[in-house]
């Protein structure tokens, strides 16, 4: 049944593409298994050597783990209820900050945020090579978040992230399940690249 069930979960891909790519799904089921420090480390390293606009390197992260337990409910507690019926069950939460100016100038960076995504798209790749899972959510209070991990002017809070071993699905309440088991979807490559110009589709390979 679980080999069925990751089987099922596995990228759908119209083309053949990385395995690490094809693996990475976002659970609500984790396992209460913790993740070493080494391991951790190893993802922020890949956070570390994302490209940015000009080295910039705009992203900051705040962990907590669940062994640090009033870190960890600080930030559990800025999660929307929604994210945190299931995010409660990872060992990891993390909070992914942009610095909003460049270093140099103080001028606005307007890419930090895309250079945060980068950055948790390493971490992300790297942790899926660990057999880790990272599940992103938008659905938390940046006010509340700033104020838990005491997040200094400068920096906005923009992302957060449970990590950890895959659980069962069947340890997730009903509606949650259902999620869990559902297909994964995407929109069809040629409504999402172009040739040339809009709309234009790719020529066949
Ligand atoms: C920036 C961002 C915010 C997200 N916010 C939430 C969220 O608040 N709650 C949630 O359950 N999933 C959230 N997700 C997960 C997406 O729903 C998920 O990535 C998408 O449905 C595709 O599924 P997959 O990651 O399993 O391929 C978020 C993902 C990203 C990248």
């Amino acid at each position: 049944m679980e080999s069925d069930f990751l089987a099922r979960k596995q990228a759908q891909t119209e083309q053949e593409i990385h395995p690490l790519l094809r693996r990475r799904w976002s659970p609500r089921a984790f396992a209460s298994r913790p993740v070493d420090r080494a391991t951790l480390r190893r993802l922020f390293e890949a956070a570390r050597w994302a490209p940015s606009s000009r080295n910039e390197q705009p992203w900051r992260f705040v962990l907590a783990t669940q062994d640090a337990a009033e870190a960890f409910a600080r930030l559990l507690d800025c999660l929307v209820e929604g994210n945190r019926r299931w995010a409660h069950r990872a060992p990891v939460l993390l909070l992914g900050c942009a610095k909003t100016v460049f270093t140099h100038n103080g001028r606005p960076n307007r890419h930090a945020w895309y250079d945060l995504g980068q950055a948790m798209a390493h971490l992300t790749v790297q942790a899926t090579a660990e057999e880790l899972y990272v599940h992103q959510m938008a659905g938390f209070s940046p006010e509340k978040a700033r104020e838990a991990a005491r997040v200094p002017e400068g920096y906005e809070p923009v992302v957060m992230a449970a990590i950890g071993y895959l659980g069962r699905p069947e340890e997730l309440p009903e509606r949650l399940r259902e999620q869990e088991l559902a297909p994964r979807s995407r929109i069809p490559l040629a409504e999402m690249v172009y040739f040339g110009q809009w709309g234009r589709p790719l020529p066949p390979p």
